[in-house]
């Protein structure tokens, strides 16, 4: 049997081109597994998984538990909202108390960049990274490019333009990564007051202007405004960047191409993204939610074989 080259998911800068394609193909089957009338499969039916989330979650966390449920595992949710964190407990000692319930992997969303690597450290179990803080989102990154390649046939060779707070987003990140790794061109764009100043040193493209960032694509990710990250003002209002960098289906439809249109959500609708546009045939927003299952379920099989 084909293995990963690690023993956590912590970032897809961590992972090889070989991890990405083995994941994929693990996903393919998943992916047959959740369109049979029975979705589920005994594979980790003695694996004891504990989702723990630090920050705000709708999609990833509801998307790991269905995959753990879907692969027959013991699951536990831990939010820190109402939690004993509250009363001052560390991380270590969070965790520490919920492996001691003979837990074997953790799926952890933080908001300090780094926290899942320092968690690695210091304990046995698999993790997970669910996103930390501003820097990577691994698996938002694998779902994004597995819908792509499920669109378009294949990742290499295509263009993609990544759009919006590209500063604020571990999705950008982790996405660069894993569109390179697998032969894509990648592009940023968005307004240069959010743009990472580091950003060419990834060896990617940069655009201010959206139009010509549409033009040049075959796929536009575009991304949300971080305003729970930002400490200061990065653009005059939401009004202005709405006008300068919002992507309505008017837009698509004026290129004189097919373009294909995804977001990681959640969307601010009438912001990055008009509702026509969102909602249009160019978008597979809701496919690569439905991605993100599978490839939830192969990155948790395929860990829990690293044990
Ligand atoms: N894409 C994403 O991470 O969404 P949630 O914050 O809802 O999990």
């Amino acid at each position: 049997m084909q293995e990963l080259s690690v023993r956590h998911l912590l970032g897809i800068k961590d992972i090889t081109a070989e991890d990405i394609q083995l994941i994929f193909e693990t996903a393919d089957n998943f992916k047959d597994v959740l369109n049979r009338p029975i979705k589920k499969v005994p594979s980790l039916r003695d694996i004891t998984i504990a989702n723990v989330f630090f920050e705000n979650s709708t999609r990833t966390r509801l998307s790991f538990e269905l995959a753990e449920k879907r692969l027959s595992a013991d699951v536990i949710n831990f939010s820190s909202s109402g939690s004993s964190v509250k009363k001052g407990e560390t991380l270590l000692d969070t965790v520490n108390n919920i492996l001691a319930m003979k837990v074997d992997m953790i799926v952890m969303r933080h908001s300090s960049p780094g926290a899942p690597h320092f968690l690695s450290r210091h304990i046995d179990a698999n993790i997970v990274n669910a996103g930390d803080g501003t820097h990577e989102h691994p698996t938002q990154a694998l779902l994004d490019s597995f819908s792509i390649r499920e669109k378009l046939g294949d990742v290499a060779g295509k263009k993609v333009v990544i759009i919006g707070d590209i500063l604020h987003s571990r999705v950008a990140l982790s996405n660069i990564f894993a569109l390179q790794k697998l032969g894509a061109e990648v592009m940023v764009c968005g307004p240069v007051t959010l743009l990472p100043k580091y950003i060419k040193e990834l060896g990617v493209k940069v655009e201010l202007d959206v139009r010509k960032a549409l033009e040049w694509c075959d796929v536009a990710n575009v991304l949300r405004i971080q305003l729970e990250r930002q400490q200061m003002k990065y653009f005059p209002s939401l009004r202005e960047y709405t006008l300068y960098y919002g992507i309505d289906k008017k837009m698509l439809d004026s290129l004189d191409k097919q373009i294909v249109l995804m977001h990681p959500g959640p969307i601010n609708r009438g912001v990055e993204l008009s509702s026509d546009a969102a909602d249009s045939h160019h978008s597979i927003i809701l496919n690569q939610v439905e991605n993100g299952v599978a490839i939830r379920m192969a990155v948790l099989y395929l860990l829990a074989s690293k044990q």
